[in-house]
């Protein structure tokens, strides 16, 4: 019997929800920076970065495809299935892979085959509501400080739990609804204690894991012009509609998605994840071409260079780095989801707070204060309660669900 996915001897499953965190400590950071570190109407477009995202997504999951895919398949009488296992052990007709290179016309049309499958057309739907999460991401981010924006975005927890119970019929305990409120609280508490920690002592640009007030304590140190760029910009109320939205599409798109990715059509095994992120990235480009076509045009007389100059002004270092960590992330994502599950990608953002935070404490040097301990051993004692083994046996029956 085939054991779990291993990756340098560690399951591939705590390897990605562990990079998981860690991303997520990250992005919730440079992407703040990277809107508000710019004077006023000169920041990049976000509709831009979701683009370039998902055609970054896009290709690197094509490469992965293409390099996973099952020689023997290719040699087999057709049709060319797809798989994630190889199920012949006629060795014989299988070339070795490395006869075959990446881009060789029998990979790419297996590959073709395997990405227009009839059931392609399901991925739509998360593609739709992954491209407005990403947008209104950015929308959040630009009108929310960092701690505001990470306690509310934790609602996906919850809205994450209710669309597996609706639509994969997970069925949880009632101790397991309460270690999912005990997450959230936790969450909110370790954000929340942060208004009113003392400021940092030494000044930085980069406010990490502050929330408001907090930032007015780290404004009158830094350059008056940061200052009133903020005030101008950020409008908390379309940021907290942007951010309950964004845990609406991020429950539901998720759990979309791992039940496309987990359910199999007949006697056929699921296809290969990254097939399926591929199809994913493919739908996504309609929706997230849209908003750059509407765009106001470019400089008079300059048709579509303009409208591509303007599409891409202002995307500097900072921006660069944001649709980078963005596409990490949903390369982790996607491998969480597959070999774990969205409530336990639930757990591993949450740790992200716990982890930005005591960045904060080893490069700013800000005061860990009893809130922070109270909030982080909840959000600990939650992880434990919803794993320990007792538990762990009202596990999924993810079967004929219409969705
Ligand atoms: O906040 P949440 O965890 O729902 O965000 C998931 C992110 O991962 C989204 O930005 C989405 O675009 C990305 N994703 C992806 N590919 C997948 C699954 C998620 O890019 N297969």
């Amino acid at each position: 019997k085939e054991g779990p996915p291993m990756l340098w001897g560690i399951e591939l499953k705590w390897i990605s929800l562990i990079t998981l965190a860690l991303q997520n400590a990250f992005l919730t950071i440079i992407m703040h920076y990277s809107r508000i570190s710019t004077t006023p109407g000169k920041t990049y477009s976000a509709a831009t970065a979701v683009l370039l995202n998902e055609l970054l997504k896009g290709s690197i999951s094509v490469i992965i495809a293409l390099k996973r895919i099952d020689t023997n398949m290719i040699n087999s009488a057709p049709p060319p299935v797809y798989s994630e296992k190889s199920n012949s052990k006629d060795s014989t007709r299988r070339p070795s892979p490395s006869t075959l290179s990446l881009f060789h016309p029998s990979r790419l049309i297996t590959l073709r085959k395997a990405v227009f499958s009839p059931d392609c057309y399901k991925l739509s739907v998360p593609a739709i509501l992954y491209v407005i999460q990403n947008n209104l991401q950015y929308v959040a981010a630009s009108n929310l400080d960092v701690a505001t924006f990470q306690v509310t975005y934790q609602m996906k927890i919850l809205t994450t739990a209710f669309f597996s119970v609706l639509m994969l019929r997970k069925r949880l305990t009632r101790l397991k609804w309460a270690s999912l409120l005990m997450l959230a609280i936790g969450v909110g508490i370790v954000q929340i204690q942060s208004t009113s920690a003392p400021a940092p002592s030494h000044t930085s640009h980069i406010d990490i894991g502050k929330p408001h007030h907090g930032d007015h304590q780290l404004r009158s140190e830094i350059p008056h012009e940061h200052v009133i760029q903020d005030q101008r910009i950020m409008h908390p109320f379309r940021g907290f509609m942007a951010v309950t939205l964004a845990c609406m599409t991020s429950g539901l798109a998720g759990v979309y998605f791992e039940f496309i990715l987990k359910s199999s059509s007949g006697s056929a095994p699921p296809p290969d994840l990254w097939i399926r992120n591929t199809q994913l990235s493919l739908f996504s480009l309609v929706p997230a071409i849209v908003p750059i076509i509407v765009a106001p045009a470019g400089p008079e007389g300059m048709g579509y260079v303009g409208r591509v100059m303007s599409a891409f002004s202002n995307f500097n270092g900072w921006a660069i780095g944001t649709v980078l960590t963005q596409t990490l992330g949903g390369l982790i994502t996607a491998l969480v989801i597959r070999y774990s599950d969205n409530i336990m990608k639930g757990f591993a953002t949450s740790l992200s707070i716990v982890i930005s935070f005591l960045a904060s404490v080893a490069l700013f040097s800000y005061p860990i204060t009893l809130a922070f301990v109270t909030g982080s051993s909840i959000v600990l004692a939650a992880t434990y309660i919803y794993n320990s083994p007792g538990t762990a046996q009202e596990q999924s029956s993810r079967t004929k669900v219409a969705v």
